[in-house]
């Protein structure tokens, strides 16, 4: 069952059943301001950090479900309606949401009167804006009352869920003409504040909760709202709000239009205030300014659209599978944007206050969408690198707004240090930019201890050479790509962190998984080493490399797949040997795109495997069979009932790495049987069983052994995006930057029969016809002419190169 459908043309997914199984969510937000936007126009907005700097308060795990937002209560003639439904829930006769790339529009309809709602933050400023236009459809005349409300956090969004002995007496506004300022913290420590302001004299306010609701009522019922009017509180502690209400009367055909705007100020420690009490509004005045007229706010919003049109023909492919497309297109680039900005911070499914930014999670984040933004890519590397430790090891996470290492989770997760490696190398091979190998970097942000960016590459590596177990292979630490195989951790105490926890420091437990991530980026930082002339020390590596790989070949294999690891006790975990986990998907992926024990055919064996056993009707599963038991030895994957999350489900972060390493061993058909398995385009039509959003990859789909098979949870934030998209670009379509120039090396299915590219490379625009005869006939005709291998060498003298692939 489908509640809407995709509009390409516009980049929109128009959702036109309020009645999603889960709120259907957006981001508004480039920079600075971020805003989550549910269909019913809930969800919150933050600067910069969810935890530390949040705007508006949102309540997880409510009932009801998906209340806290801005919210826009309309009573005509006593029939009270929002536009997005929520929270009066008045049946609409008609209504559509349309979640675009940075903006969501609604469009709903009662009783004859229209209600046209724009939000987005523009490029440069750090401000929501609601535009709401009202039109009478009506043969005869409206008076009409709108409230528009929001409600504020008090910025800590841990303190404000928490410590309520304080918060009750914080709560300070400031009312002034048509704003209502929040200002709690800021006679203290705080230089920001946030409005709340509307371009048109309103009739009424409020900025005090209780007033606004009524006592024991509710959002679904504000005192305010069912007696059409504004009792003008001004808050004192307790909930601020901020609430503005119109008298407004509409003729037959009449249209209205009064624009909200939820904006956020700093001020310098000595502009703070303008008299006691009296806060210095220069800054904000500005920022009403300037979007003060539709005209205005049309500009803005048209420069938003602008600039993802552009943004997006970086990249683009049609070809005669319109999913495919439109996945590539728009919703996984888009998708790889939020993850960049979000990290695995701020969804409907991390609250906001846990996470920051994933040293692994982010780096790989980079890999799916460096190509739309090189240069902010370069600083998050820098940002990332830098909470690195001298050894090689890192700190798993930081908070975006200090940058610093997050010390409550701190480090020892052993694969981390290679992502970085993952990182640096696409954005060279993209760019083919070698200087930021240079770049000064510190090590755990201390000043003075900078180094260029390569020595912390070279630390990476020594880091798993230094660390290695009985069978030669990495250790694991605390756990690697898989947090949740925990095989240090051997934790009995309830509620104890699988996360921090290492109880039992055996120096035993390998992981296979860090083995073929050495020896894919392993071969990857040689590669590199050698472009640059350090040959000697290329070749070092090379032989670290092998190292490990014929380490892997001699304790790795189990006959018919790759062994997932050894535990502290030394047996292995993922091997037929084990009574349940006997084969991981992780190991398979990434042993068989590193080509580990490629002529004795284990890739071709192990992918079979994951066939046979793994796959299901959305993907394959991470493990199986799933743990029945808590296995103190295995940790936090055994901790989750059967076929949920890492315990079976279809973990979706690595299924593109099966989707790869079906294209290394040149299974075209089962990598594109693989990529539609759980791609959102594919799935809209059983929205009913998915329930997260059709356009956008979720983390996990609970697998066979789950009461819910099929249901998605946790869409997102999750790596999925970034490896999706590198997997449909650079595998399955084949356009991959390498070091040299861009390599086409095409492995479409016989489904896909042709497709035409643009691939905007280096400042270089290629425009890519690609004919797929389903042969081996490799044929690559650049600018009229034949060339051989893969790989277009580049010519930063032209503007445009065509290029025709025959297959
Ligand atoms: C989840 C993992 C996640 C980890 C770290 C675990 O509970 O299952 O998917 O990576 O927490 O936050
Ligand atoms: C989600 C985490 O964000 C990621 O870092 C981890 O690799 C996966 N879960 C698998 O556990």
């Amino acid at each position: 069952m489908k509640f809407g459908h995709f509009d390409d043309k516009e980049y929109e997914y128009v959702i036109t059943n309020y009645n999603t199984p889960l709120p259907w969510i957006n981001y508004l937000g480039q920079d600075g301001f971020f805003s989550l936007m549910s269909n019913t126009c809930g969800g919150y907005m933050f600067y910069k950090d969810a935890k530390l700097r949040r705007i508006t308060r949102f309540r997880y795990n409510n009932v009801p479900r998906d209340y806290g937002g801005r919210y826009y209560y309309i009573n005509d003639n006593n029939t009270i309606w929002n536009p997005g439904f929520l929270p009066f829930k008045t049946k609409l006769d008609s209504y559509k949401c349309r979640h675009g790339l940075g903006y969501t529009i609604f469009e709903s309809e009662k009783n004859k009167l229209k209600a046209d709602l724009l939000c987005f933050v523009p490029l440069n400023d750090l401000c929501e804006i609601n535009q709401l236009t009202l039109t009478n459809n009506d043969n005869k005349t409206k008076n009409v009352t709108l409230h528009g409300v929001i409600e504020w956090c008090l910025w800590n969004a841990v303190d404000d869920q928490t410590n309520f002995q304080r918060n009750w007496n914080i709560g300070e506004v400031e009312i002034d003409d048509q704003t209502i300022y929040h200002k709690t913290e800021y006679r203290e420590r705080r230089n920001h504040y946030a409005f709340y302001h509307t371009n048109v004299k309103h009739d009424g306010f409020d900025s005090d909760l209780d007033t606004f609701i009524g006592l024991y009522n509710s959002w679904c019922d504000p005192s305010a709202v069912l007696n059409k009017t504004s009792y003008n509180s001004a808050a004192s502690g307790w909930a601020p709000i901020a609430s503005h209400m119109f008298n407004i009367e509409l003729k037959p055909g009449e249209s209205k239009t009064i624009i909200f705007q939820t904006g956020y100020v700093e001020n310098d420690d000595d502009k703070k205030f303008t008299s006691l009490d009296v806060i210095n509004k220069e800054k904000a005045y500005e920022l009403q300014n300037k979007y003060n007229n539709k005209e205005k706010v049309e500009k803005a919003f048209n420069e938003l659209k602008n600039k993802w049109v552009t943004l997006l023909s970086t990249l683009n492919v049609k070809s005669d599978n319109e999913k495919f497309d439109r996945m590539i297109n728009i919703w996984n680039q888009y998708q790889c944007m939020v993850t960049f900005n979000m990290s695995r911070s701020a969804s409907y499914y991390e609250s906001g206050t846990g996470r920051g930014m994933g040293f692994r999670d982010s780096c790989q984040d980079l890999l799916g969408f460096l190509h739309l933004i090189p240069e902010k890519s370069r600083e998050r590397i820098k940002d990332i690198a830098s909470i690195q430790f001298e050894d090689g090891s890192t700190y798993h996470q930081y908070q975006p707004l200090t940058k610093r290492g997050n010390a409550d989770i701190g480090g020892g997760f052993n694969d981390d240090p290679l992502w970085l490696i993952a990182a640096v190398s696409q954005y060279i091979k993209e760019t083919g930019d070698y200087t930021i190998l240079n770049d000064p970097t510190p090590f755990n942000n201390k000043e003075g201890s900078e180094r260029p960016l390569i020595d912390h590459l070279r630390a990476s590596l020594n880091f798993i050479i230094t660390h290695k177990g009985p069978h030669g292979l990495p250790l694991i630490g605390r756990a690697d790509w898989n947090d949740c195989l925990n095989l240090n951790c051997f934790s009995k105490t309830p509620g104890e962190s699988f996360q921090t926890t290492s109880n039992f420091e055996s120096g035993k437990a390998e992981s296979v998984f860090i083995a073929g991530m050495f020896v894919l980026y392993g071969k990857e930082f040689a590669t590199i080493l050698k472009n640059i002339g350090n040959v000697d020390e290329s070749n070092k590596v090379l032989k670290e490399v092998k190292d490990i790989e014929d380490a892997t070949i001699k304790y790795g294999w189990d006959g018919e797949w790759f062994v997932r690891a050894y535990d502290a006790y030394c047996n292995k975990v993922g091997s037929h040997e084990c009574e349940d986990g006997q084969i991981f998907v992780e190991p398979q992926g990434f042993c068989t795109m590193a080509r580990i024990g490629e002529d004795l055919g284990y890739g071709k064996k192990a992918l079979d495997s994951v066939e046979k056993i793994l796959t299901n009707d959305y993907g394959v599963e991470i493990l199986h069979p799933c743990y029945k038991e808590y296995h103190l030895e295995l940790g936090e994957v055994s901790s989750y009932p059967r076929g949920y999350k890492e315990n079976g489900s279809v973990f979706c972060h690595n299924n593109p790495w099966i989707v790869i390493a079906n294209t290394v061993i040149g299974n075209n058909e089962r990598a594109f049987d693989v990529y539609k398995r759980n791609c959102p385009a594919y799935l809209e039509d059983v929205s009913e069983i998915h329930k997260t959003e059709p356009y956008i990859y979720s983390q996990t789909i609970a697998g066979r052994d789950a009461k819910n098979y099929g249901e998605a949870k946790n869409s997102w934030l999750t790596g999925t995006a970034s490896w999706t998209m590198f997997a449909a670009s650079q595998a399955i379509l084949g356009i991959k930057p390498d070091y040299e120039g861009l390599m086409i090396d095409p492995h479409l299915p016989k489904e896909i029969k042709n497709a035409k590219v643009t691939r905007i490379f280096r400042g270089v625009k290629y425009n890519i016809t690609i004919e797929n005869n389903n042969t081996s006939n490799y044929q690559m005709v650049v600018d009229g002419k034949t060339i051989n291998g893969k790989v277009i060498p580049y010519d930063k003298t032209k503007k445009d190169v065509d290029v025709r692939i025959s297959l």
